[in-house]
């Protein structure tokens, strides 16, 4: 059995969940309690706060969690950290009233910042030579330079929509983040073997969600000039068509060629192009 640490609510909450379910960890649905065991993997849920599950993973309350690398990176616990998942992308900057002239960071010199991230803020402080006074808030960092409680905040923007609500506008990125899976130093066997077929599974999630398959029928002349354009596949499915001299190709695509490809498929020749996603891939 492994035991999995995830957040309760907030940013990562429904992607976590997403995620899980996409993987086959399905769990009882109804009460939500803080430990749910999954009756289709062997594993069991444990609901936390995002501030709490570095340490738990650490200290082995949980053998692995989903948390984002701005809560593992602050709160500098001992864990691995075995992928990034690709969700819950955000970053943690410094912002500054929207009136205030920025000219670079010696701006924020003995100027009063308001974060939930001191220890990130202060290595960044640091490296650059800035002195500045940090002030630890939890929650609602947003509000404090209109409150007087300090001049700049060093928080989390995603959409940046909390910060034009509240008249800031971001003036530095110090981190880039996203939820990552993190694990336990020490599991055991049994334990490592469930996080490999896990690993698995996240891995043929990942390679699907860029890729698409698709279909398409050509006249059999452009076969070989329609190998050309579709990349990736070593050899794309061919199967004949009823009306005679045509065959219907079927192969994967990534979706960042799509648009390129698609209208060097059209001057083939080729027709009925279809797209459609893929849900899981294994390589
Ligand atoms: C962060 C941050 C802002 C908001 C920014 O809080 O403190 O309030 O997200 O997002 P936006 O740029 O899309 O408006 P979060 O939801 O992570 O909650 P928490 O800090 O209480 O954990
Ligand atoms: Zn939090």
């Amino acid at each position: 059995m492994l035991r999995i640490a995830i957040q309760t609510k907030g940013r990562l909450h429904e992607k976590t969940a997403v995620l899980l379910d996409e993987v086959g960890i399905r769990l009882p649905s109804a009460k939500r309690t803080l430990l749910i065991q999954s009756n289709t993997f062997p594993a069991e849920i444990l609901f936390l706060r995002d501030d709490d599950i570095p340490q738990a993973v650490a200290n082995g309350v949980a053998d692995i969690g989903i948390v984002g690398k701005n809560e593992f990176r602050e709160k500098r616990q001992k864990a691995t950290i075995i992928k990034q998942l690709g969700f819950s992308h955000c970053r943690l900057s410094l912002a500054i009233p929207k009136e205030e002239e920025y000219s670079g960071l010696h701006w924020f010199e003995k100027k009063k910042i308001a974060t939930s991230y001191p220890r990130i803020l202060s290595t960044f402080l640091k490296k650059n030579s800035i002195e500045a006074e940090i002030h630890i808030i939890n929650g609602s960092v947003e509000i404090s330079p209109e409150i007087g409680l300090s001049d700049a905040i060093f928080d989390v923007v995603s959409s940046g929509s909390t910060l034009i609500s509240n008249h800031l506008k971001e003036v530095e990125v110090v981190m880039h983040s996203e939820a990552i899976l993190i694990s336990n130093k020490s599991l055991n066997k049994e334990k490592n073997k469930i996080l490999q077929e896990l690993i698995f599974r996240i891995d043929a999630i990942q390679t699907a969600n860029d890729k698409k398959y698709i279909l398409l029928n050509a006249p059999n002349d452009s076969l070989q000039e329609i190998f050309q354009i579709l990349p990736g596949m070593k050899s794309p499915t061919v199967f004949p068509l009823a009306q005679d001299g045509w065959s219907s190709i079927h192969s994967v695509i990534s979706e960042k060629q799509f648009w390129e490809i698609i209208n060097k498929l059209k001057n083939t020749g080729a027709e009925s192009i279809l797209i459609i996603p893929i849900e899981k891939m294994i390589l």
